[in-house]
């Protein structure tokens, strides 16, 4: 038991990443039933599949999950921005015999908001993470009223600054290593970004906070190694890509399994944010951080045609196929083993 595991009532300090797209109910029940606490990202589901998720964890695990969503103020639709991205794009639409003037616009991902803070009233999970900051104080103190605990993402000292001072109750310090979307908020200078394990111990000076290392950690020497540097605990995600329990498309498993994924960059073509992933085409041929791409999450929409046709074809060239920089740790095992494996690092520590 440490800070962590008691305000989380888990086991172990141990989170599964949330990780949109990716997974739904069927890993954060399995990592739950294993004693480290199990998520479900909201990032990408209306408020009726985010109740089936829901409905359905409850009826998997007695114990503590963690709900996540995204805290993104939307953009304005810029159609200037739209058409210079499209006629980027072009090119990729004729080759893949797509018609770009049957491809719509909008949004791929839906901030938290008053529909989703309804859903989640009549759960109530132990806990709730966000990324990109923290929604508006009025919902925020929504979510804390029925007894929520808060986490959010850290890629900064100051970042961490400030969750503390807008009340998180502990703090997810994401190394730039880490697989997904970077998490910050108050930034969008990439030279900010600093490695987990030089990240991770200024967090823990500088706030009196718990502190959960995420990027990275792969098995139970990263967990062991991020323990002896301050953490309360720690979030993993990439290492879960490969469980049985996620949904994780084919064409992205075979990536994570290849000498592809020992390539990964910080890309904003496929959502307008900056995410970490697997380097591939269209990554290669637009250049990972192209400056037409439309602000997030707008750029998600003239890309998913273009990954539906390619992933078709057994192809990942136009998918996002998000992994941090070490997959050493993706096996195509159960998360249970997987949970397993990583809390061994605990008791290495002592
Ligand atoms: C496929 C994928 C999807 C992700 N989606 C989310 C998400 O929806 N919400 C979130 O807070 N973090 C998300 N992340 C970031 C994770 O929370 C975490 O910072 C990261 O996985 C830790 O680094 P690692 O992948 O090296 O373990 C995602 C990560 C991955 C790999």
């Amino acid at each position: 038991m440490n800070a962590l595991t008691s305000l989380l009532g888990t086991e172990h300090p141990l989170i599964q990443a949330p990780m949109a797209g990716v997974q739904g109910a069927a890993l954060a029940v399995a990592v739950s039933n294993a004693g480290a606490l199990g998520s479900l990202p909201c990032a990408m589901l209306t408020p009726e599949a985010m109740e089936r998720e829901l409905t359905t964890i409850q009826a998997g695990t007695q114990h503590p999950f963690n709900v996540n969503f995204f805290c993104h103020t939307p953009p304005e639709p810029d159609e200037a921005r739209e058409a210079a991205w499209r006629f980027w794009l072009a090119t990729y639409y004729e080759e893949a015999g797509i018609d770009i003037a049957t491809v719509p616009s909008g949004p791929g991902r839906v901030p938290f908001n008053r529909a989703a803070a309804d859903v989640l009233e009549r759960f109530r999970p132990k806990v709730v993470s966000f990324h990109f900051g923290l929604p508006d104080i009025d919902l925020l103190e929504r979510v804390k009223s029925w007894g929520s605990v808060v986490l959010s993402s850290a890629t900064t000292v100051e970042e961490a600054r400030w969750l503390e001072a807008f009340g998180v109750d502990a703090i997810i310090a994401q190394g730039v290593e880490a697989g997904g979307h970077r998490g910050m908020f108050l930034v969008d200078d990439l030279t900010t970004q600093i490695g987990t394990f030089a990240l991770l111990p200024q967090i823990v000076a500088a706030v009196g906070l718990p502190v959960i290392a995420a990027g990275g950690i792969a098995d139970a020497a990263g967990v062991a190694a991020a323990m002896a540097l301050g953490a309360s605990g720690v979030q993993v995600g990439t290492a879960y890509l490969c469980c049985p329990e996620a949904t994780t498309s084919a064409v992205h498993r075979a990536a994570l399994h290849s000498e592809a994924a020992h390539h990964t960059a910080l890309t904003h073509v496929f959502t307008g944010r900056p995410a970490r992933g697997i380097v591939n085409r269209v990554m290669r041929e637009l250049g990972a951080m192209n400056p037409a791409a439309p602000a997030f999450p707008l750029a998600t929409a003239a890309m998913a045609p273009l990954r539906a046709h390619w992933e078709a074809k057994g192809s990942g060239d136009f998918s996002p196929l998000w992994s941090g920089q070490n997959p050493s740790g993706c096996r195509e095992l159960p998360a249970a083993e997987i949970t397993r494996s990583l809390i061994e690092g605990f008791s290495a520590r002592a």
